[in-house]
Protein backbone atom coordinates (compact mmCIF):
# COMPACT_ATOMS: atom_id res chain seq x y z
CA UNK A 1 0.00 0.00 0.00
CA UNK A 2 1.44 3.54 -0.83
CA UNK A 3 2.17 5.35 2.31
CA UNK A 4 0.07 8.74 1.10
CA UNK A 5 -2.81 6.10 0.19
CA UNK A 6 -2.59 4.18 3.21
CA UNK A 7 -2.82 7.82 5.73
CA UNK A 8 -5.81 8.99 3.90
CA UNK A 9 -7.62 5.72 4.06
CA UNK A 10 -6.93 5.20 7.38
CA UNK A 11 -10.52 5.45 9.62
CA UNK A 12 -10.92 4.67 13.25
CA UNK A 13 -12.54 1.70 13.92
CA UNK A 14 -14.86 1.00 16.71
CA UNK A 15 -16.58 -1.85 15.87
CA UNK A 16 -14.63 -5.38 15.62
CA UNK A 17 -14.72 -8.92 15.08
CA UNK A 18 -13.56 -12.03 17.52
CA UNK A 19 -11.11 -13.12 14.89
CA UNK A 20 -7.75 -13.66 16.07
CA UNK A 21 -5.12 -10.78 15.11
CA UNK A 22 -1.98 -13.67 14.61
CA UNK A 23 1.48 -13.51 16.48
CA UNK A 24 3.22 -12.56 12.94
CA UNK A 25 0.11 -9.44 12.53
CA UNK A 26 0.85 -8.68 16.35
CA UNK A 27 4.50 -8.40 15.73
CA UNK A 28 4.03 -6.27 11.97
CA UNK A 29 2.60 -3.54 14.14
CA UNK A 30 4.87 -3.57 16.79
CA UNK A 31 7.27 -3.35 14.80
CA UNK A 32 6.20 -0.64 12.98
CA UNK A 33 5.86 1.39 16.20
CA UNK A 34 9.77 0.85 17.00
CA UNK A 35 10.57 2.51 14.09
CA UNK A 36 9.31 6.03 15.22
CA UNK A 37 11.58 8.63 15.10
CA UNK A 38 11.82 9.85 18.39
CA UNK A 39 13.72 12.69 20.42
CA UNK A 40 17.51 11.66 20.17
CA UNK A 41 16.47 8.48 19.53
CA UNK A 42 15.16 8.21 23.41
CA UNK A 43 12.40 5.68 22.49
CA UNK A 44 10.98 6.45 25.36
CA UNK A 45 8.14 4.67 24.70
CA UNK A 46 6.65 1.18 26.23
CA UNK A 47 3.77 -0.71 25.43
CA UNK A 48 1.28 -3.22 27.59
CA UNK A 49 -0.05 -5.40 24.66
CA UNK A 50 -3.63 -6.95 26.51
CA UNK A 51 -4.53 -10.31 25.22
CA UNK A 52 -6.33 -11.19 28.59
CA UNK A 53 -10.10 -10.78 28.67
CA UNK A 54 -9.90 -10.25 31.87
CA UNK A 55 -7.65 -7.34 32.05
CA UNK A 56 -9.39 -6.08 28.53
CA UNK A 57 -12.50 -6.20 30.58
CA UNK A 58 -11.41 -4.07 33.52
CA UNK A 59 -9.80 -1.69 31.72
CA UNK A 60 -12.94 -1.54 29.44
CA UNK A 61 -15.36 -0.97 32.58
CA UNK A 62 -12.89 1.70 33.82
CA UNK A 63 -13.69 4.21 30.53
CA UNK A 64 -16.41 6.11 30.77
CA UNK A 65 -18.15 8.31 28.29
CA UNK A 66 -16.08 7.12 25.68
CA UNK A 67 -17.89 5.88 22.50
CA UNK A 68 -15.19 3.53 21.90
CA UNK A 69 -15.36 1.65 25.12
CA UNK A 70 -16.82 -1.36 23.53
CA UNK A 71 -14.32 -1.67 21.15
CA UNK A 72 -11.94 -2.12 23.74
CA UNK A 73 -14.11 -4.83 25.10
CA UNK A 74 -14.63 -6.58 21.15
CA UNK A 75 -11.05 -6.78 19.95
CA UNK A 76 -8.99 -9.38 20.49
CA UNK A 77 -6.05 -7.48 21.06
CA UNK A 78 -5.86 -3.81 23.56
CA UNK A 79 -2.27 -1.95 23.07
CA UNK A 80 -1.80 0.43 25.88
CA UNK A 81 1.07 3.16 25.05
CA UNK A 82 3.33 4.13 27.81
CA UNK A 83 5.94 6.07 28.10
CA UNK A 84 8.87 7.27 30.40
CA UNK A 85 8.92 10.89 31.21
CA UNK A 86 12.60 12.71 31.50
CA UNK A 87 13.97 11.48 28.48
CA UNK A 88 12.64 12.84 25.86
CA UNK A 89 13.06 16.67 25.40
CA UNK A 90 15.93 15.99 28.13
CA UNK A 91 19.71 16.13 28.87
CA UNK A 92 20.88 14.67 31.57
CA UNK A 93 17.34 14.29 33.09
CA UNK A 94 16.22 18.20 32.74
CA UNK A 95 14.06 19.64 30.16
CA UNK A 96 15.85 21.63 27.08
CA UNK A 97 12.93 23.24 26.28
CA UNK A 98 9.53 25.64 27.27
CA UNK A 99 7.48 22.35 26.73
CA UNK A 100 9.22 20.49 29.74
CA UNK A 101 9.04 17.50 30.08
CA UNK A 102 6.11 16.60 27.31
CA UNK A 103 7.65 15.83 24.51
CA UNK A 104 7.35 11.73 25.22
CA UNK A 105 4.02 12.46 24.15
CA UNK A 106 4.86 13.64 20.86
CA UNK A 107 7.21 10.56 20.47
CA UNK A 108 4.23 8.31 21.59
CA UNK A 109 1.81 9.57 19.12
CA UNK A 110 4.33 8.99 16.37
CA UNK A 111 4.83 5.40 17.40
CA UNK A 112 1.00 4.70 17.83
CA UNK A 113 0.56 6.51 14.58
CA UNK A 114 3.54 3.63 12.50
CA UNK A 115 1.58 1.43 14.64
CA UNK A 116 -2.18 2.53 13.13
CA UNK A 117 -0.65 2.30 9.44
CA UNK A 118 0.86 -0.59 9.92
CA UNK A 119 -1.97 -2.31 11.47
CA UNK A 120 -4.35 -0.42 7.88
CA UNK A 121 -2.45 -2.17 5.72
CA UNK A 122 -2.77 -5.27 6.91
CA UNK A 123 -6.41 -5.65 7.04
CA UNK A 124 -6.72 -4.47 10.78
CA UNK A 125 -8.61 -1.62 12.32
CA UNK A 126 -7.31 0.68 15.18
CA UNK A 127 -8.38 3.63 16.84
CA UNK A 128 -6.19 5.84 18.70
CA UNK A 129 -7.78 6.62 22.55
CA UNK A 130 -7.57 9.14 24.92
CA UNK A 131 -10.17 9.76 27.24
CA UNK A 132 -10.08 7.50 30.24
CA UNK A 133 -8.55 7.20 33.50
CA UNK A 134 -4.82 6.94 33.20
CA UNK A 135 -4.39 6.06 36.35
CA UNK A 136 -6.61 3.55 36.42
CA UNK A 137 -5.39 1.59 33.68
CA UNK A 138 -2.00 2.34 34.81
CA UNK A 139 -3.45 0.15 38.50
CA UNK A 140 -4.57 -2.37 36.01
CA UNK A 141 -1.40 -3.04 34.30
CA UNK A 142 0.44 -2.82 37.51
CA UNK A 143 2.21 0.18 35.45
CA UNK A 144 6.11 0.17 37.55
CA UNK A 145 6.87 4.02 38.52
CA UNK A 146 8.90 5.52 35.95
CA UNK A 147 6.26 4.98 33.15
CA UNK A 148 2.92 7.04 32.37
CA UNK A 149 0.09 6.12 30.69
CA UNK A 150 -0.31 7.80 27.56
CA UNK A 151 -2.61 6.28 24.85
CA UNK A 152 -4.21 3.07 23.86
CA UNK A 153 -6.29 1.17 20.70
CA UNK A 154 -7.59 -1.68 20.60
CA UNK A 155 -6.42 -3.72 17.27
CA UNK A 156 -8.56 -6.47 15.69
CA UNK A 157 -10.47 -7.21 12.52
CA UNK A 158 -13.17 -4.75 11.39
CA UNK A 159 -16.86 -6.28 10.64
CA UNK A 160 -16.26 -6.93 6.82
CA UNK A 161 -18.72 -4.45 5.93
CA UNK A 162 -17.23 -1.78 7.91
CA UNK A 163 -16.23 1.61 6.31
CA UNK A 164 -16.43 4.32 9.07
CA UNK A 165 -17.13 7.57 6.72
CA UNK A 166 -13.98 9.90 7.27
CA UNK A 167 -14.70 13.37 9.21
CA UNK A 168 -13.75 16.06 6.98
CA UNK A 169 -10.67 17.71 7.05
CA UNK A 170 -10.12 21.78 7.44
CA UNK A 171 -8.86 23.02 3.99
CA UNK A 172 -5.02 23.27 3.82
CA UNK A 173 -5.90 27.15 3.09
CA UNK A 174 -7.03 27.33 6.62
CA UNK A 175 -4.12 25.50 8.20
CA UNK A 176 -1.09 26.72 6.68
CA UNK A 177 0.82 30.31 6.67
CA UNK A 178 3.68 30.97 4.74
CA UNK A 179 6.44 32.47 5.71
CA UNK A 180 4.80 34.35 8.80
CA UNK A 181 1.91 35.67 10.10
CA UNK A 182 0.79 39.11 9.47
CA UNK A 183 1.01 41.42 12.00
CA UNK A 184 -1.14 44.66 11.57
CA UNK A 185 0.04 47.61 10.63
CA UNK A 186 3.59 46.71 9.08
C1 LIG B 1 -5.09 11.98 20.55
C2 LIG B 1 -6.38 11.31 20.12
C3 LIG B 1 -7.28 10.87 21.07
C4 LIG B 1 -8.47 10.23 20.67
N1 LIG B 1 -9.30 9.74 21.64
C5 LIG B 1 -10.41 9.08 21.26
C6 LIG B 1 -11.23 8.47 22.25
O1 LIG B 1 -10.97 8.53 23.44
N2 LIG B 1 -12.35 7.82 21.82
C7 LIG B 1 -12.68 7.71 20.50
O2 LIG B 1 -13.70 7.09 20.19
N3 LIG B 1 -11.89 8.24 19.53
C8 LIG B 1 -10.77 8.92 19.87
N4 LIG B 1 -9.92 9.44 18.92
C9 LIG B 1 -10.23 9.23 17.49
C10 LIG B 1 -10.69 10.51 16.80
O3 LIG B 1 -12.02 10.80 17.17
C11 LIG B 1 -10.55 10.33 15.27
O4 LIG B 1 -9.21 10.09 14.95
C12 LIG B 1 -11.03 11.56 14.49
O5 LIG B 1 -12.42 11.76 14.67
C13 LIG B 1 -10.75 11.44 12.99
O6 LIG B 1 -11.33 10.24 12.46
P1 LIG B 1 -10.42 9.19 11.68
O7 LIG B 1 -9.42 8.64 12.66
O8 LIG B 1 -11.37 8.11 11.20
O9 LIG B 1 -9.76 9.88 10.54
C14 LIG B 1 -8.75 10.07 19.29
C15 LIG B 1 -7.82 10.50 18.34
C16 LIG B 1 -6.64 11.10 18.75
C17 LIG B 1 -5.62 11.51 17.70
Amino acid sequence: MEVIHAIKTRRSHRQYTDEVVTADELNAVMDAARWAPSWANSQSWHFVVVLDKGVKSRIADSLTGNRASQAVQQAPVLIVCCAEPGKSGCFDGAPVTDKGLSWYMYDAALAMQNLSLAAHELGLGTVHLGRFDAAAVGSIVNLPDNLVVVAMTPLGHPPADASPPAPPRKRLEEIITYDAFERPGI
